[in-house]
């Protein structure tokens, strides 16, 4: 009798053990998603706190999956994982280049539906020329960004000079201010920007050589880069630290966003080309700058005019993605208005929705965002075209050869336009453009 009581409880017990854990691991597996973000501490930390309250306010888990802060790196990191069809991450950040690429090798699901964002409410001309793949919605800007020249307020309305409008106005304050700030400070620099080898260097020569009527031209259909326009821009830049020396050497080696910034921050710059994230961390307690910068557009050429390259990161949800209606919901939290206004005001980026460069709260902490609306409409998006990366790499490389000297300018240019148009052969042969 004790053994026939015995065998039904056990076996009950064992089932509803079995039935809860069951349960709570479907829902777990429902309601869980990965996310990868890269970018400063200050972004990731950012992120890792909006993930808490997201999952506070709906119960789904997101997993950040940490990325360097560098784009190309990044890009590597989920090429691996999307090009070998796993689900994770479902939800990333995508440079604004990368995205003609994912979209062409089948990696993004697409945004559009009913329950999908209202693409008319982000700003003009952006969403337009970055997240339409064919008629489908496959990303939205998180970010959007655009080149600008900081400069110290200070120094030069102490000598009532103006910020400079062309790059030879630029030189001559970059010679004249840096020989008197160096009697007092022998590690200050006129100008700093990017011009490492790596995506960042593409978009300074963009916009030098866009300021000259240049960049990289298409012509019946080949890419044209050896122009004297163009060679007109290298020269300028490589002369920046190798003639006239106000660009530190480490410019062509070295520096990238963070490290123009932190020179700059410290005091040790002039002018700074950098995108809108720099002025809020300029303006952080501590900071050696702060209160004494200001912003103006990119210099240019006296036949050009001002030109910033077009950057920023779209969101996007992977094809591979295991719990898609989930991932929308994540996207339609980071698109809303509440948390776009959050990203603009704690990291000082630039939102995709239109209507915050008029919210009263924004424009308190960012000023400069009413300046910002022009400038975006006029920036220069790099070539939508899905062998991107490749066609970045070959003139990340001739260009720095040229910058740092190993080849001329002219040399570095034919190159440049040899290897480019080699790439675009090779991919019109391999893989017809969809
Ligand atoms: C910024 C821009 C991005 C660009 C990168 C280059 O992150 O938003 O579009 O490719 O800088 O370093």
């Amino acid at each position: 009798m004790q053994r026939i009581r015995r065998v039904p409880f056990g076996s009950l017990l064992i089932a509803v053990v079995f039935l809860l854990l069951a349960a709570a691991c479907t829902g777990e597996r429902s309601r869980r998603l990965t996310f990868a973000v890269g970018g400063t501490p200050s972004e990731l930390a950012f992120w890792d706190g909006l993930m808490d309250r997201f999952q506070a306010r709906t119960g789904i888990r997101v997993e950040l999956l940490r990325q360097p802060s560098g784009t190309d790196q990044r890009r590597q990191g989920l090429v691996i994982s999307l090009a070998s069809r796993k689900g994770d991450p479902d939800v990333f950040l995508m440079d604004v280049v990368w995205i003609a690429q994912f979209a062409a090798s089948g990696w993004l699901d697409p945004l559009d539906g009913p329950d999908g964002p209202d693409p008319k409410a982000f700003l003009p001309g952006i969403v337009d020329r970055a997240d339409l793949y064919g008629s489908r919605l496959v990303a939205l800007p998180i970010f959007v960004d655009a080149g600008v020249l900081y400069y110290r307020k200070d120094l030069l309305e102490k000598r009532g000079l103006a910020p400079p409008e062309t790059w030879d106005r630029l030189l001559r304050l970059a010679i004249d201010i840096q020989k008197e700030e160096r009697k007092t400070n022998p590690g200050f620099y006129g100008f700093v920007w990017q011009g490492a080898q790596y995506e960042g260097l593409i978009c300074n020569f963009l916009e030098v050589a866009g300021s000259n009527n240049g960049g990289i031209g298409f012509r019946d259909g080949r890419i044209v880069l050896n122009t004297p326009e163009n060679l007109e821009a290298l020269a300028f830049m490589r002369d920046l630290p190798h003639r006239w020396r106000v660009s530190p050497p480490s410019v062509t080696t070295e520096m990238k966003e963070e490290e123009a910034r932190l020179a700059f921050q410290q005091g040790n710059a002039l002018f700074e080309r950098n995108w809108p994230y720099a002025w809020l961390l300029h303006e952080v307690p501590g900071s050696e700058v702060r209160g004494r910068t200001a912003i103006a557009p990119l210099p240019h050429f006296p036949s050009g005019r001002s030109v910033s390259a077009l950057g920023g990161w779209h969101v996007g949800i992977s094809a591979f993605s295991d719990d898609k209606p989930t991932a929308r919901q994540l996207v339609r939290y980071l698109v809303s208005y509440e948390i776009q206004k959050e990203l603009a005001m704690k990291l000082g980026v630039c939102p995709g929705l239109k209507d915050l460069y008029r919210d009263p709260d924004v424009l308190a902490v960012l000023p400069h965002f009413s300046r910002l609306g022009d400038i975006f409409r006029h920036a220069l998006p790099r070539p939508s075209v899905p062998y991107y990366a490749q066609l970045s790499q070959a003139l990340q490389r001739n260009i720095n050869a040229a910058l740092t000297g190993t080849v001329s300018p002219q040399e570095g240019l034919a190159r440049a336009e040899r290897d480019a148009r080699a790439i675009a052969d090779r991919y019109a042969q391999g893989s017809p453009r969809p």
